[in-house]
């Protein structure tokens, strides 16, 4: 089976062989990750929203020397430091930046005039159009089953990739959910020209996320994350102390108040980052409960296109040989 890039949007559009992108993800997605997967063929994304200026600027230095190839930042438009990050990827010359949580009209100008392709994620056909009427390049869109900050309206990769796709014009990015080749080819069936990937690459060797957190999501089952905090920033989330205490209080009737006195501050670092599981929030996805193996990031980069590329040339072998 052979690919052509030149007839992908998404591969024109970052200059990458495989149209394969690694999510943006606090506490996990870092220099080391992002440029393995950009040497990889994919695009590598260094997640900016748990990180300070000075340690963006780390990052973005490193990167310098560990890829010569297309990288993007991810940059979650609530960050308060958005100013000083925007500086940054403009002193450094990123060439892709994926804006989230937040209005692309603001910041999609600004990131364009200096010649930046910007891609905004969205978990909504709505939201979609209003990227597509900011100027964005892309858009992903994010469906329930997604590890992190998710959309309130719950609505799940496979019913949300469809509907998106009649509604833009400009490349679509599927997310949520998609682990494997398989999972990739479907989307891919349904409208996307490309995915992008977080809970597989948390359990890669290059994530920065805690070992006892990745370990956790090998342990994942079906049914062991669940999204949560939905009347502050609904967040899908490993189930465990921290999860059931929120739970409980939401149960009884708990204000947004009281839930953000609960979550405080830096819960996000102590689960993933310090490996705190009883008492830190522990970002993942459904698709955890597939998740058996710790892997070099271009493994599973690697993985992930052989088998999207088996699975194209012979799509239907599960039921059997469907003839012409
Ligand atoms: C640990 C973790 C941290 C994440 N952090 C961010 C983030 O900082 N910014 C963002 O836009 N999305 C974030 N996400 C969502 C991912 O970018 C991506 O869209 C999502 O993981 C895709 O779904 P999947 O987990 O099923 O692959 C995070 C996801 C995970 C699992």
């Amino acid at each position: 089976m052979q690919f052509d890039p030149s007839e992908n949007r998404i591969c024109q559009l970052f200059r990458i062989e495989k149209p394969v992108i690694q999510a943006g993800m606090i506490w996990a997605s870092g220099w080391r990750l992002a440029a393995a997967v950009s040497n990889a063929g994919g695009l590598g994304i260094i997640g900016a929203g748990s990180m300070y200026p000075h340690i963006l600027e780390e990052h973005l230095r490193e990167m310098q020397t560990a890829t010569g190839r297309p990288y993007a930042v991810n940059l979650p438009l609530l960050y308060p430091d958005i100013d000083k990050h925007v500086e940054l990827i403009l002193k450094y010359k990123v060439p892709v930046v994926f804006t989230s949580a937040g209005n692309p009209k603001i910041w999609t100008p600004v990131l364009k005039a200096a010649g930046i392709t910007v891609v905004h994620v969205v978990s909504s056909t709505k939201f979609a159009l209003k990227c597509q009427e900011a100027g964005v390049d892309a858009v992903v869109a994010e469906g329930f089953e997604a590890g992190g900050h998710n959309g309130r309206e719950e609505t799940t990769t496979l019913c949300l990739i469809p509907e998106v796709r009649k509604a833009i014009t400009i490349p679509l990015i599927a997310a949520g959910g998609i682990g494997s080749g398989r999972a990739m080819f479907a989307v891919m069936a349904l409208g996307a020209e490309g995915v992008q990937i977080g809970s597989r690459f948390v359990c890669s060797e290059e994530a920065s996320s805690h070992i006892n957190f990745k370990n956790a999501v090998l342990n994942a089952g079906e049914g062991d994350t669940q999204l949560s905090l939905k009347q502050l920033t609904p967040v899908r989330l490993l189930k465990n102390d921290f999860y059931k205490l929120v739970s409980r209080a939401e149960q009884e009737g708990a204000s947004p108040e009281t839930l953000n006195e609960l979550l405080g501050r830096g819960r996000a670092k102590k689960g993933m980052f310090e490996g705190d599981l009883s008492e830190g929030e522990l970002e993942i996805g459904q698709v955890s409960a597939g998740i058996r193996e710790i892997m070099p990031a271009a493994a599973i980069v690697e993985e992930i296109w052989d088998e999207f590329l088996t699975t194209c040339s012979q799509p239907f072998k599960s039921y059997g040989t469907v003839k012409a």
